[in-house]
């Protein structure tokens, strides 16, 4: 078949994957490969049991694959031949000198520039739509231009903004798209060839073409956001407990500000995902590089609440629990940083199980998609953590259940009978504010939600 287009995605994760598959559908006259360093992950792709679990993803997959989506590790083969190559490789924070804790790694996309600039015949359009530190564009440029054979490329910024657990609606219908380039005459001719893609189902006016560095900054801006909205209901939930408020009839009530707005208000046990606290770190760290202290200090409190509000779940379980928690087998239902995905990356409940099990207590831990996550994140704890997919069966003989993800299936359980296979007096902890509390109370539970009165029969 002849295709309009060869496009390339280095990096095939949560990102690379899902993105290039609808690109691919959207877009059948282009041909679309994307390729891995990981051959396991490759081949996952290649299969009916895709890496990531994605709402409306397997469908997708299934219906280009093969004809104009392709999934390989012959990744110079790619290079050699694609007219544009999206960049998707993991940026995690540094974990070893200058900056450790805080920037951004950059060596795996460093190494992907200079494995283009080696393979390259032919010029190309290089795409960041890994999150990025504003200006990485720059050090990419001198990279890539350091070649003699005449071969040019123009780079441009198209971060993603899809969020993991609704992936495939965000990607089908974006509140944005954004695109940075320079506005050079090569910067720009490349602008409007990404646009052109995009252009196959987006519209026009959802199109957002701006310079490199505000693209890049965007992104950060855009997580360091969202963030800051759920650190803050989260803080205010901590003075709720104290005044006997409830948190969500005070996020109600400011939600309905239009000024404000009423999304990311949930006060739950707190954020988490691979990249919030990163992109935050990272945009710390640029304040600091460039000696805005007071501006870093004030992105760097949005993971200090987060933290606080992590430790404070713990901390109240074990006072309310008789200060003990040494031998006491609690469930955790959910493992997933967020309802609809198998991702545990920086989720809540690695922290609060870790702590839990430092306070002695035996763990089961209950997900319907992240368990074989769970059990990589606990490995060094067995074997006083165990896992089944059964939350009853990890609520049988529990002194506690921690809800820590806001999965549907855990709204609609059997609560009558998880109670009477529990040892009394029995406590839930709901660490996402999604149970119906007032039930549980009927039922016999000691109920203690996030930012609300606490139901008790003690
Ligand atoms: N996960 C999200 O929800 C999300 C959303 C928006 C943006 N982002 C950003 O997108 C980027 C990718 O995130 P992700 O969650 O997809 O990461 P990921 O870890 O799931 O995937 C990255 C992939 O890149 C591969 N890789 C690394 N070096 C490579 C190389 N040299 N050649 C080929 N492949 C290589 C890895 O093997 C891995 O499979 C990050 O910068 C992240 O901040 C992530």
């Amino acid at each position: 078949m002849n295709y309009s287009k060869h496009i390339l995605c280095i990096g095939a994760g949560y990102v690379g994957g899902p993105t290039m598959a609808m690109i691919a559908y959207k877009c059948p006259r282009y041909r679309v490969t994307v390729v891995d360093i990981n051959p396991a992950r490759i081949l996952q792709w290649q299969s009916d049991d895709l890496p990531i679990y994605e709402p409306g993803l397997d469908d997708i997959v299934r219906s280009a694959r093969g004809k104009n989506l392709f999934f390989s590790t012959d990744i110079e083969t790619g290079i050699r031949e694609a007219d544009i190559i999206f960049v998707s490789v993991n940026t995690p924070t540094k974990s070893f000198g200058v900056g450790a804790g805080m920037a951004a790694d950059l060596q795996y996309w460093e190494k992907t520039a200079r494995q283009i600039l080696n393979v390259s015949t032919t010029s190309k359009i290089i795409v960041e739509k890994s999150t990025l530190p504003v200006k990485t564009a720059k050090a990419m440029e001198r990279i890539l231009s350091s070649t003699t054979n005449g071969v040019h490329f123009e780079v441009v910024s198209n971060p993603e903004f899809l969020a993991e657990g609704s992936a495939v609606r965000d990607l089908e219908n974006p509140d944005r798209v954004l695109i940075g380039s320079r506005q050079t005459p090569g910067g720009l001719s490349a602008r409007d060839e990404l646009v052109e893609i995009y252009a196959n189902w987006v519209p026009p006016d959802k199109i957002l073409t701006v310079d490199i560095w505000s693209s890049e900054l965007s992104k950060l801006v855009a997580n360091a956001f969202l963030a800051q909205r759920i650190s803050s209901i989260n803080a205010i939930s901590s003075l709720c407990e104290k005044t006997d408020a409830d948190i969500t009839q005070v996020a109600r009530a400011v939600g309905m500000d239009t000024r404000i707005g009423n999304r990311f208000l949930n006060a739950s046990v707190g954020f988490g995902g691979s990249c919030f606290k990163k992109d935050i770190l990272n945009l710390v760290y640029i304040c600091r590089y460039y000696g805005l202290n007071e501006v870093a200090d004030y992105w760097e409190h949005v993971t200090r609440i987060n933290d606080f509000q992590k430790e404070r779940f713990v901390t109240n379980m074990l006072n309310v629990m008789f200060n003990t928690l040494a031998g006491k087998r609690i469930a955790m239902f959910g493992f997933a940083f967020k309802a609809d995905t198998g991702d545990t990356r920086e989720s809540p409940a690695i922290y609060i199980a870790k702590r839990l099990l430092e306070e002695q207590a035996e763990l089961v831990i209950s997900d319907p998609r992240a368990i074989d996550n769970a059990r990589d994140d606990l490995k060094d704890y067995l074997p006083r953590v165990s896992f089944t997919p059964d939350p009853y069966v990890a609520a049988a003989k529990s002194h506690a259940i921690a809800l820590m993800t806001e999965w549907d299936d855990y709204r609609y359980l059997d609560y009558e009978s998880i109670h009477r296979s529990m040892i009394k007096p029995a406590f839930i902890f709901d660490g996402r504010n999604v149970l119906d509390h007032r039930r549980l109370f009927e039922i016999g539970f000691n109920v203690y939600p996030v930012g609300k009165p606490v139901l008790t029969h003690l």
